[in-house]
């Protein structure tokens, strides 16, 4: 029995992030089905303290080696956490304008680029009660909903960009990523 009142519940744990070239960042997700519910449930609290942690404003599940259609999003409008947990998104309309800003991925860390996409979409998804909504966004929005889509679909952002750029970006993060574990095995002794 206990009689305490006020403590608020644990926080989740987050989870360890996949970096390319982690193979469950390249394969497609399924839908999340009515026999996923109690994985869905323990994944997204888990999911978005990975992305508040790390910290990102998006990350689909791949990212954490989960092979379903689910994604959470944050941009802190106004300061304050607005988490959006996107189950099963599918973009249903995007404008032909474009826009261009530079993104980075969790996946892909350190490093960044100038990616070109539709400037607004429009995001059919399910709530993580399985409730049906449609979000449109344009700028900063637009462009993370469909990163978070494109990693659902095995797409990364550095698939943008042209060849010569992505093996450039690819080369570099590969080359930190050696260094960083010749560091570690120095400091081993
Ligand atoms: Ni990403």
């Amino acid at each position: 029995m206990s009689t305490s009142t006020t403590s608020a519940p644990a926080p989740a744990e987050t989870l360890p992030i996949r970096t390319v070239p982690d193979p469950v960042l390249r394969a497609r997700t399924r839908p999340v089905g009515p026999d996923d519910a109690s994985e869905v449930r323990a994944l997204i609290p888990r999911m978005l303290a990975t992305m508040y942690a790390a910290p990102g404003i998006g990350l689909a599940a791949p990212q954490v080696g989960s092979k379903l259609r689910l994604a959470v999003v944050d941009l802190h409008p106004d300061d304050q956490p607005s988490p959006l947990v996107l189950v099963n998104p599918e973009i249903v309309a995007k404008s032909e304008e474009t826009a261009t800003r530079e993104e980075g991925c969790l996946s892909i860390p350190g490093q960044y680029a100038d990616v070109t996409r539709p400037a607004q979409v429009t995001v059919r998804y399910q709530d993580a009660e399985g409730k049906r909504h449609e979000i449109t966004g344009e700028g900063l929005l637009a462009a993370c909903l469909q990163h978070e889509i494109d990693h659902l679909d095995g797409v990364l952002f550095v698939d943008h960009l042209s060849s010569l750029k992505r093996n450039m970006i690819l080369r570099r993060l590969a080359k930190e990523q050696r260094e960083r574990r010749q560091k570690r095995g120095d400091d081993d002794f």
